[in-house]
């Protein structure tokens, strides 16, 4: 296999790799070396990975988180295993769904900068996205580099937000989008979540840890609590630390969400179809 690095400060192209193929010891080695440095990996040409290999290759990294969706009892799940979330427009016959239907809704909050499931407890550590349909046009996911926009501040706010704890719920980002609100079983089961603002990363950096998500910093007041999170936010996803991910066929793109943020962005829903897999570990 070959690396490249896409970014100037983070992203690795993995090429003449087959994950469809069970990887020797060394391979998994290399990639949890490239993962760390890199934070987000696009690995090529991976039209022979189907959802097993998937979920098999993920396992590697760690335990396997369920999909959201497993609490939601009005939403029909097109994928039989609990460990793929569906991040697609189609139903189970492969056609569009429909500009209300709730699954699509339900999606929004991908449009707003986030890491994913930091509203949970364990939050995801690592995310796998595999492109099965892509739209010929729009649908790119932008990643912003968190140890890069954290090395950037300047001491005294590095300082100043060195011990803050943030509440984390997936009621604020629904909202925040637009979309529907937690279903009971939802608000049970998905109460929210606390974690440090600043986290260690394996690498020896520190990273901004934020998110959509984040609702309130621990203890303060809420005004002063909104503008610094906005702030930060406003700071980590300015054009230095971002990275367009324009998808190709074949692609799975692995990051690592304790030190990056990423958004989906638009594309023409009524014309064409995107049909993405996603597995998560949970950061344990
Ligand atoms: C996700 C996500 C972005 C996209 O699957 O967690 O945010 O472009 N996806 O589909
Ligand atoms: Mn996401």
């Amino acid at each position: 296999m070959r690396i490249n690095q896409l970014h100037p400060q983070f992203f690795g192209e993995v090429v003449d790799l087959d994950l469809s193929q069970p990887l020797h010891g060394d391979q998994v080695a290399v990639l949890q070396q490239a993962i760390d440095a890199h934070a987000v990996l696009v690995f090529r040409d991976q039209q022979a990975m189907d959802d097993d290999a998937q979920i098999a290759f993920s396992g590697l990294f760690g335990p396997l988180q369920r999909s959201i969706t497993v609490h939601r009892k009005d939403t029909e799940r097109r994928l039989e295993r609990d460990e793929l979330s569906d991040i697609s427009n189609v139903d189970e016959t492969g056609q569009r769904l429909a500009a209300d239907d709730r699954r699509r809704l339900l999606q929004k909050p991908a449009r707003l900068w986030h890491t994913d499931s930091s509203f949970r407890n364990p939050p995801g550590r690592y995310t796998f996205l595999a492109a099965r349909t892509l739209p010929p046009e729009g649908g790119d996911t932008e990643f912003a580099d968190m140890r890069a926009a954290y090395d950037a501040l300047d001491q005294s706010t590095q300082d100043r937000i060195a011990t803050l704890i943030v509440h984390h719920s997936l009621d604020r980002s629904r909202r925040l989008a637009g979309a529907p609100a937690l279903s009971e079983e939802e608000a049970r089961n998905l109460p929210g979540a606390e974690h440090p603002l600043v986290r260690r990363h394996p690498s020896g950096r520190d990273a901004l840890y934020l998110a959509s998500h984040a609702e309130r910093i621990v203890d303060w007041p809420e005004g002063e609590s909104r503008a610094l999170l906005d702030a930060l936010t406003a700071h980590a996803t300015s054009a230095p630390f971002v990275h367009r991910h324009v998808w190709r066929d074949g692609d799975l793109v692995m990051w690592d969400n304790r030190c990056t943020m990423h958004r989906a962005t638009a594309f023409r829903e009524d014309l064409y179809r995107r049909d993405m897999r996603r597995t998560t570990v949970a950061d344990e």
